[in-house]
């Protein structure tokens, strides 16, 4: 029976109680929550080597209490013996990682998840890392369930957030960053600059260079901006994100478009089959020639052009959505699809190479690192969103889940 409880029901029992909580007042919030029969609590078995008989389910409660404790989620109340308090009070039903809280979360060969800040879990951190690919909370108005940063203080939040990735960044390495266009200025129809300020501040204050920008074209976004372009009818209804590529060091970057090369098409194939194109001319004012010789030589494949054209829809969204809904838990109001950390991944890494996500989500960056050869570490601040990961990860080679995240899902259980 005490298999059905986590660490979240004990740290669910404290958000409940908004204030302190007696151990006695503990074991009650947590078996309601659980739903455990209520003679439960008092049901005792022969523990340790002294045989003393004890409630198995009291102390597994308590076990989580301590972890808690350990990781600064509670705090003991002065003057109060036995009784705790949450440190940080979350708002919005989400269990966001205090402070400088972090805890491994979950591991497979190739990869770690930790619930925390990603100051906290990157400063520390002292291995090259080879590709970061995230993206960042929007500095919308109208705020996201999980938080966001207001506009003002945006270009310092993303700069801060990324020092301790790029201090770490191999030389040739990249941070890819999928942020948003449509931030507008306060009640007009114009878009705000905090991108091209973002830009600068990367280059100036991190020393990175902007290697491309890259248009991520989603023609099935929803119509919007609701109030610029539907109610309005100043602006055209959006149809794309902007991803930015950067590197520390262009000339040693380690890009290479022949791991992301496409199948040519069959108009392109039949060209090469002939021989290529024999025309000998030219256009315009003669900077456009054909020589007589074009695609004379056969090639493995199409260079992709620099526009994403990827649809939002993803099996690993619908995926973590369906993951999220059998744990109980809020599905993720922001995941970009995999294929978009997918190719980023295979564009700028090698096999073996470290690829990181600071504010991972469900962590698409991870499963698309995992899927090809790369290693990775990706960190969340919001537990529901971590645990929803680990989910996902749970079919990939030697999964280790922390046992205090451990939830008996019907999964899992078989049940
Ligand atoms: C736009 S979402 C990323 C979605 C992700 N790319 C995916 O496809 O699932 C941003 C995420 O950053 C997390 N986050 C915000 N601040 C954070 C911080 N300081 N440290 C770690 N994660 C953070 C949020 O909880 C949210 O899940």
């Amino acid at each position: 029976m005490s298999n059905q409880l986590d660490l979240f029901h004990v740290q669910r029992a404290y958000s409940l109680a908004q204030g302190p909580l007696s151990n006695d007042q503990l074991y009650q919030s947590v078996a309601e929550a659980a739903g455990l029969a209520s003679d439960a609590l008092n049901q005792r078995c022969e523990i340790g080597r002294a045989k003393a008989k004890r409630s198995p389910l009291k102390r597994k409660i308590r076990w989580y209490q301590q972890t808690l404790k350990a990781m600064g989620v509670l705090r003991k109340v002065e003057g109060r013996r036995g009784v705790w308090e949450l440190a940080e009070p979350t708002d919005k039903g989400l269990h966001q990682a205090p402070g400088r809280v972090c805890l491994l979360a979950y591991s497979t060969r190739l990869g770690v998840a930790i619930w925390g800040d990603n100051n906290a879990v990157f400063s520390h951190l002292d291995e090259p890392i080879h590709l970061c690919v995230t993206s960042p909370p929007y500095p919308l108005r109208i705020q996201r369930r999980y938080g966001n940063v207001a506009e003002h203080e945006w270009v310092d939040f993303i700069t801060q957030s990324l020092e301790p990735i790029v201090k770490q960044l191999a030389p040739g390495g990249s941070v890819v960053l999928n942020v948003s266009n449509d931030i507008f200025e306060v009640k007009k129809p114009s878009r705000s600059l905090y991108i091209e300020r973002m830009v600068l501040a990367l280059h100036d204050r991190l020393g990175l260079s902007l290697m491309d920008r890259w248009p991520w074209v989603n023609l099935s976004k929803p119509p919007g901006p609701t109030h610029w372009a539907c109610v309005n009818r100043q602006q055209l209804c959006v149809g794309w994100e902007p991803v930015f590529w950067f590197t520390n060091d262009p000339l040693k970057v380690r890009s290479d478009n022949r791991r992301v090369l496409e199948p040519h098409t069959d108009r392109h194939r039949r060209l090469l089959e002939q021989g290529g194109d024999t025309r000998v001319t030219h256009y315009g004012d003669g900077a456009h020639r054909l020589r007589g010789n074009g695609f004379d030589t056969p090639t493995d494949g199409r260079i992709p052009k620099n526009v994403m054209i990827k649809g939002h829809r993803c099996s690993d969204s619908l995926r973590a959505r369906a993951a999220a809904k059998r744990l109980g838990l809020p599905a993720h109001p922001a995941m970009f699809p995999t294929a978009l950390a997918e190719f980023a991944i295979r564009f700028l890494t090698r096999e073996g190479d470290l690829v990181v996500d600071l504010f991972s989500g469900v962590n698409k960056t991870g499963m698309a690192a995992e899927r090809h050869g790369r290693r990775w570490i990706a960190s969340e601040i919001i537990l529901q969103y971590i645990k929803t990961q680990a989910e996902l990860f749970s079919q990939f080679e030697g999964f280790w889940l922390n046992p205090a995240l451990a939830v008996d899902s019907p999964d899992r259980t078989g049940s």
